[in-house]
């Protein structure tokens, strides 16, 4: 080891600048570009900062480590000593904060070599995600992960730092604890000195908070980890990170501006961009009326229109009235300008919305004399007339309609909008639109287990006035809860909760749940409200996904320094995997799985 290895870095590559020439300077570095002209070898020395280049040249160096420095590979740890200086006139960078100047290197020393690398640092688009994952330390590495993931960190300094001041108390709470559910598995830890009983990760804090608030610590948040072994959907992880707020004695409007105001700093602190407020609020029945979803991408509209009961009169296409008589739905889009699909591309979106349960995809193009279809024959001509009038169709745009029941019809319709909406270029990606989602149903009903679920959790409390509805007609009690949608992506879902014990056990009962089973399960929660629970409500922000919505990014692996894959495993360390024989036996756990050793 030379000298150069112990003494001590003086800037970091990227930070010097032609103020700093004639300085002599010790750097650190990766070598990220080398280029060897055989009398001269420039290097881009890169870390946390950026590239700064050296040169190592023989005139400014002794010959025998000049020689040495044509052996010097990308990605090698290399320190320098060498002295600032101009760029030569012409070889000026303006590309990059340093390219004003290079540093002349008189020494230098290899710390580390680098074995040669998986995949290139500057072409890893071209490359296997998994292969990224598998070396993601590598990945790590390039400028476009560690603005991420450097803005991660910032994300997380924004918003501690609103939420502190506005008197929030930043809390833990546990991650070895009991079911929560909300809405997925739990991942159990077996316990080895209870033998044969499991703790849960937390799928959320939830039950923890709804606790800190009868404990009085009004004004809870915590920067939460979550856990949730779920099928995999988009922008879904087994483990992600919620921004979690609690607090007592509110009213939805008054968590609303704490949040609206949060959502600004965030905008202005991380992206400069200035947001206004209020946000938009729209009815959850609205939302799935004219979008298909509980999630719109309002930036644009060509928004759903129902139509069932204008084909009630008037129509003999066979489809249409068969649906309507089994109590589905009629509804489609107006796609502008479009009436010039091909029959090709008809056909593509009859089979898109087709892998969302649709049937088919009835269309109409708009002329100056009226409807044109081969199915337009079996409508009468008010009927057409009326169709146009009720989706505002103008000549030369496109209908499209599908017949279903209500849920195929919203999915379906949903996705096509979508599609479209980036096909045809109708969003501005720069637009930053928040809706607030509210009035949704306490209950939906779940066909599978032929029993009502709890929409948002079974802590959400009904409208006041709804309560009564939870014996008499469940589906149509309203809940206390709200979710923020931004650009079309769920960040953040809340609710006013239940603090009173009866409610809470009629809820329960609402869900099929026994007494004896919310006793076993929620007892301790039951426990908690009889001890004068205050009322109180609260909200959590997927983490991952607003960090992933600032950075433009299309997936939240891109933002999350060791994610999963989409079926959960962990590429770099081979998670989860077999364990020894021994553990199991300490856990008292024997596996049934054929193959395991
Ligand atoms: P919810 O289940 O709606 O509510 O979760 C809140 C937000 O967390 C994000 N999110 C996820 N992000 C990444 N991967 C996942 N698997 C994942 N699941 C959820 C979403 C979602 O909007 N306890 C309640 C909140 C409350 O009532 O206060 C809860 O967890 O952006
Ligand atoms: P068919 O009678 O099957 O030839 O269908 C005539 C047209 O109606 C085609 O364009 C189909 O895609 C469309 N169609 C069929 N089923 C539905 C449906 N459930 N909703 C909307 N359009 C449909």
């Amino acid at each position: 080891m030379g000298e150069l290895a112990t003494k001590r870095r003086t800037y970091y590559c990227g930070e010097l600048r032609s103020d700093n020439i004639g300085e002599v300077v010790v750097l650190k570095g990766w070598i990220h570009r080398r280029r060897d002209h055989g009398g001269l070898i420039f290097i881009d020395l890169r870390d946390r900062t950026g590239l700064c280049q050296v040169v190592l040249n023989p005139e400014t160096m002794s010959r025998e480590d000049f020689n040495k420095a044509h052996a010097l590979r990308n990605e090698g740890v290399l320190a320098v000593e060498g002295s600032v200086t101009a760029r030569p006139e012409g070889t000026v960078n303006p590309n990059i904060a340093t390219g004003e100047i290079e540093v002349r290197v008189s020494i230098f020393e290899l710390l580390n070599t680098a074995a040669p690398l998986p995949f290139r640092l500057d072409e890893y688009t071209t490359i296997n995600e998994e292969i990224r994952l598998r070396y993601r330390y590598l990945d790590l590495r390039r400028e476009e992960m560690q603005r991420n993931i450097r803005t991660r960190a910032k994300l997380y300094s924004v918003v501690r730092n609103y939420l502190n001041a506005g008197g929030f108390i930043e809390i833990e709470t546990p991650i070895l604890t009991k079911s929560t559910p909300e809405g997925a598995r739990d991942f159990l830890v077996p316990s080895r000195l209870s033998p044969g009983q499991f703790y849960a990760l937390p799928q959320s804090p939830q039950l923890f908070k709804q606790l800190l608030m009868v404990a009085c610590y009004d004004k809870y948040y915590q920067i939460a980890r979550c856990f949730r072994d779920e099928d995999f959907r988009a922008n879904r992880q087994p483990e992600f990170t919620q921004i979690d707020i609690e607090m007592s004695f509110i009213q939805p409007d008054e968590l609303f501006a704490v949040i609206e105001g949060m959502m600004q700093t965030i905008y202005r602190e991380i992206c400069d961009i200035a947001i206004s407020v209020p946000f938009a609020r729209l009815p959850y029945s609205e939302a799935m009326l004219k979008y298909g979803t509980d999630k719109p991408d309002i930036r644009f509209g060509m928004t759903i229109e129902d139509a069932t009961d204008v084909v009630q009169h008037g129509c003999e296409f066979r489809i249409f009235s068969e649906v309507s008589k089994a109590g589905g739905v009629i509804r489609g889009i107006c796609v502008p300008g479009e009436s010039k699909f091909s029959r090709k591309q008809l056909d593509d979106l009859t089979s898109f919305v087709g892998t969302y349960g649709a049937k088919g995809l009835a269309w109409f193009r708009v002329t100056t004399e009226g409807l044109s279809s081969p199915i337009a024959k079996f409508f009468t001509s008010d009927t057409l007339k009326a169709l146009t009038d009720r989706m505002k169709a103008k000549p030369n745009d496109l209908l499209l309609f599908i017949a279903d029941s209500e849920k195929v019809v919203c999915a379906a319709l949903d996705s096509l909008r979508l599609r479209l909406g980036k096909e045809l270029s109708l969003i501005d990606p720069k637009k930053v639109t928040f809706v607030w989602i509210v009035d949704f149903p306490m209950l939906e009903w779940d066909e599978k287990e032929r029993r009502f679920a709890a929409m948002h959790h079974p802590f959400t409390s009904p409208v006041p006035e709804d309560i009564s509805l939870l014996e008499t007609a469940p589906g149509k009690a309203r809940a206390l809860a709200y979710d923020l949608v931004l650009n079309g992506e769920e960040i953040g879902g809340g609710s006013i909760r239940i603090h009173r014990r009866d409610v809470q056990e009629k809820v329960f009962g609402a869900i099929g749940i026994s007494p004896e089973e919310s006793q076993r399960r929620f007892g301790f929660l039951l426990e908690a409200l009889s001890f004068g629970a205050p009322p109180h409500g609260g909200i959590a922000f997927g983490f991952d996904r607003i960090l992933m919505i600032l950075l433009g990014e299309q997936s939240i692996r891109e933002v999350i320094p060791f994610p999963k894959t989409q079926s959960g495993l962990c590429p770099l360390t081979g998670a989860p995997s077999d364990v020894d024989e021994g553990q199991l036996r300490e856990l008292y756990i024997k596996t049934i799985v054929d193959n395991l050793k």
